[in-house]
């Protein structure tokens, strides 16, 4: 029980530590809260580029060297699309004698609008929200309800400077913080608008801040810290207003650094619905990480999760190098030794981990795919403005999935550290059956062997709706390795009309980089004209004035819509052996035209094609239709690829060269693939 003579007496040390701590944070401790602002706003007038229309913006927030609150304003630049931040605003501090001391955290309360929340020299947390018609003003301070704790010594018993957390949580803004005592304990409280619940003490005796992440699989929110066992620690939300006690992570846990906080990572999409993996710094200056291998809907003594093993990560930094690795290589050094990881993903799910080495340049382990094996230390490097004075903030963009990390530099602008990616073609306008070159350059940890290319119609927003496409290593099956740096040339035989080519990733719709082709001189012969044009180009025969030779071929059309009928009704079977039937016509126009090698072949093709179809058992083709549809040609030409982008020409915009185009490479691949085979057979 404290006397009001106790109360007044540690006011009046506050005060004066809060003088003394005019400079707080240190510089690297310090960390940005950044948040795409969901209300468009008028730019600041020091926004450079800024005209006077509502434009969407990047809010940066920081804590000043006069322990206030600031406010830098990010839009895009129309010319350079690089984000260009403001000068610094002053949000101030919630009097003159309660300042900011924590790095700021923020989230979208109701009606999207940004709340961000510090913890001042007062030990309590106070909070600006972005008022939603001037979204870039942030002007009232507000104090959330109830009083924490606070022991003698105030700010200085913190040893990092993320004592504040902010998440969304069920329609709701989850706040985190932890108390300014000898024994520090995490505190939560939740609010909706403005009308937030009384703190309500979580316990742990915490060593480092803690990390709070949402877990998307059971709908709540997990803790990590060190506590003063030297140890990482879980406390796990398992109810709405519960958690479970805090409990060391992990079996046989490593001797942990007790002055940087783990991190967490919690994986929000597809198939790992919520896994979460954690990473913490180890006493042999190694990176540990442990992860979530099974969650299920019932709640045991590790949450809804169970988990793995702790590990490190290969090849991890060190704090003196050649004590860890015995060879005088480069390898980075930590700048400091609080709260100094941090993590996103990248396009194709895999984890990364990065710091700030001793220069001020960032680095980053990371996992090329999601469960991979680690890569790295590798240096990223550091943004235009310079080198890095704080810890970095990873933000990852909502399309694409790529990651980036904004930090402050030593001259005390918004800096930001991204990888180096384009995606270009060799002309804007083609004619129709010329040569494209499409050129890209991604980061080593964003490239994955099966990336490819697909062409689109401009504004058509479906992937599965490409025309035609390229793996790429230039063909139409995913090889290893990756091209991070590469291009491919490929002719297109599309109608006129403007043409996306996209850049997507690891075999699966989503892309990432987008660039524009205008095709002219399309195709303008009869439809069925065009099609065995198409077919002849595919088999390689584009010299064959194969039309001369074809006897109805509107029957063929037709033949072919029934096929991919088939195959959008997922009747693969049937689209199967109705691809043969079609197929039969070609070969007949082959035989016409005395193409007998050729014809040949595929007649054989075809033979085995309908045996397997109508006998639904086959050794030649393996169909996969569990994820993504995949049907194999002997264990090494995966067909439906370009069935697919044969299917979409032909009903999305009746290209039928290029359907035809897709038709016959994708034959001929076979035909190839059976002669290989045979041949190894025969000698
Ligand atoms: C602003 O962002 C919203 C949501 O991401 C988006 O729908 C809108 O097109 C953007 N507006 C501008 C002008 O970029
Ligand atoms: C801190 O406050 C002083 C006095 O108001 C001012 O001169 C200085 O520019 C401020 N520093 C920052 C980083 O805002
Ligand atoms: C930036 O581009 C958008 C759309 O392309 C346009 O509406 C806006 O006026 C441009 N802004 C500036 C400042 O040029
Ligand atoms: C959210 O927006 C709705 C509709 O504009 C408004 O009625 C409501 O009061 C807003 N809520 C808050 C908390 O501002
Ligand atoms: C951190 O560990 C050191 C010894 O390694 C110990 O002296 C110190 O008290 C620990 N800090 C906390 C907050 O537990
Ligand atoms: C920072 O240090 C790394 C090695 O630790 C080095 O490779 C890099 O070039 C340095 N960067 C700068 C800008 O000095
Ligand atoms: C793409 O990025 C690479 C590497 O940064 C660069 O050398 C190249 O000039 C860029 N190409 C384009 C078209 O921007
Ligand atoms: C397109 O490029 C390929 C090689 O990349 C070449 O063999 C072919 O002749 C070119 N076609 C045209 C029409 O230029
Ligand atoms: C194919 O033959 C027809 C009929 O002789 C002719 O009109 C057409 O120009 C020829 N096409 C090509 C590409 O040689
Ligand atoms: C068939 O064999 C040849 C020569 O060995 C090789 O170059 C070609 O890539 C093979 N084709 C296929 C489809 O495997």
């Amino acid at each position: 029980m404290e006397s009001p003579h106790g109360l007044l007496l540690s006011s009046f040390l506050l005060l004066t530590l809060s003088g003394a701590y005019a400079g707080d944070p240190a510089a690297d401790l310090r960390r940005m809260a950044v948040i795409h602002s969901l209300i468009p706003a008028v730019p600041p007038s020091a926004s450079r580029g800024a005209g006077s229309e509502a434009v969407n913006f990047t809010a940066a927030f920081r804590t000043s060297d006069n322990a206030t609150l600031q406010l830098s304003v990010g839009i895009l630049d129309n010319s350079t699309r690089q984000e260009m931040y403001s000068e610094w605003v002053d949000l101030g501090s919630p009097s003159s004698t309660v300042k900011v001391v924590s790095n700021p955290a923020a989230a979208y309360s109701v009606n999207n609008t940004i709340q961000v929340f510090v913890q001042c020299s007062d030990g309590q947390v106070y909070y600006l929200e972005q008022k939603p018609k001037h979204a870039v003003y942030f002007v009232t301070w507000y104090k959330l309800p109830g009083s924490l704790p606070v022991d003698e010594g105030g700010p200085a018993l913190l040893v990092g400077r993320d004592s504040v957390s902010a998440l969304a949580w069920k329609g709701r803004v989850a706040v985190f913080v932890r108390s300014m005592q000898v024994s520090s304990n995490l505190y939560w409280s939740t609010g909706v608008a403005k009308s937030f619940t009384p703190w309500q003490n979580l316990g742990g005796n915490l060593a480092t801040d803690a990390t709070v992440v949402y877990n998307p699989f059971s709908g709540y929110m997990e803790a990590y810290a060190v506590l003063s066992d030297g140890k990482v620690n879980r406390k796990d939300q398992v109810h709405d207003n519960k958690w479970q006690d805090w409990t060391v992570l992990g079996v046989s846990q490593p001797a942990m650094v007790n002055t940087s906080r783990p991190v967490a990572h919690a994986m929000s999409e597809t198939i790992f619905h919520g896994m979460t993996e954690v990473f913490a710094l180890g006493a042999d200056g190694k990176i540990k990480h442990i992860w979530q291998t099974t969650c299920d809907n019932v709640v045991n003594p590790w949450g809804y999760c169970t988990w793995g093993l702790w590990g490190n990560i290969a090849g991890s930094l060190s704090n003196d190098i050649r004590v860890a690795y015995g060879y005088g290589m480069e390898k980075p050094q930590l700048r400091g030794q609080v709260n100094v990881l941090a993590t996103g993903h990248n396009v194709h799910l895999g984890n990364e981990v990065f710091f700030v080495g001793k220069n001020g340049s960032l680095w980053h382990v990371w996992q090329l795919l999601r469960n991979d094996v680690w890569n790295g230390p590798d240096l990223i490097g550091r943004p235009a403005e310079g080198e890095i004075g704080s810890l970095p903030t990873i933000m990852q963009d909502r399309t694409g999935g790529w990651w980036r990390a904004y930090v402050i530099t030593t001259k005390g602008q918004v800096g930001i550290v991204e990888q180096q990616k384009n995606l270009s073609i060799s002309v804007e306008q083609m004619a129709s059956g010329s040569n494209l070159t499409v050129s890209w350059r991604v980061p080593e940890d964003e490239a994955a062997g099966a990336d490819w290319l697909g062409v689109y119609r401009r504004g058509d927003d479906e992937n599965r709706n490409y025309l035609d496409f390229r793996y790429v290593q230039g063909g139409q099956n995913p090889k290893q390795p990756p091209v991070p740096k590469g291009s491919v040339t490929m002719a297109i035989y599309l109608p006129d009309g403007k043409y996306d080519l996209r850049y997507l990733v690891n075999r699966k719709f989503s892309d990432v980089m987008t660039t524009g082709v205008e095709v002219y001189n399309g195709p303008e012969d009869e439809n069925w004209v065009q099609l065995y044009q198409g077919m002849a180009i595919g088999l390689g025969k584009e010299g064959l004035n194969i039309t001369l030779c074809v006897k109805d071929g509107e029957a063929t059309i037709k033949k072919f819509e029934q096929t991919w009928e088939a195959f959008l009704q997922r009747e693969f079977w049937e689209g199967l052996k109705l691809l043969g039937v079609s197929l039969g016509d070609l070969v007949a126009a082959l035989v016409q035209c005395e193409e007998t090698a050729v014809a040949e072949a595929l007649n054989k093709f075809v033979t085995d094609l309908m045996s397997c179809a109508s006998a639904k058992q086959c050794t030649s083709f393996v169909v996969d239709l569990v994820k993504e549809t995949e049907i194999w040609f002997k264990d090494s030409y995966e067909i439906f690829g370009d069935i697919r982008a044969a299917s979409n020409n032909f009903r999305l915009l009746k290209a039928y060269k290029q359907g035809g185009v897709c038709v016959g490479r994708v034959v001929k691949a076979c035909i190839d693939v059976d002669n290989n085979i045979t041949k190894t057979v025969v000698y």
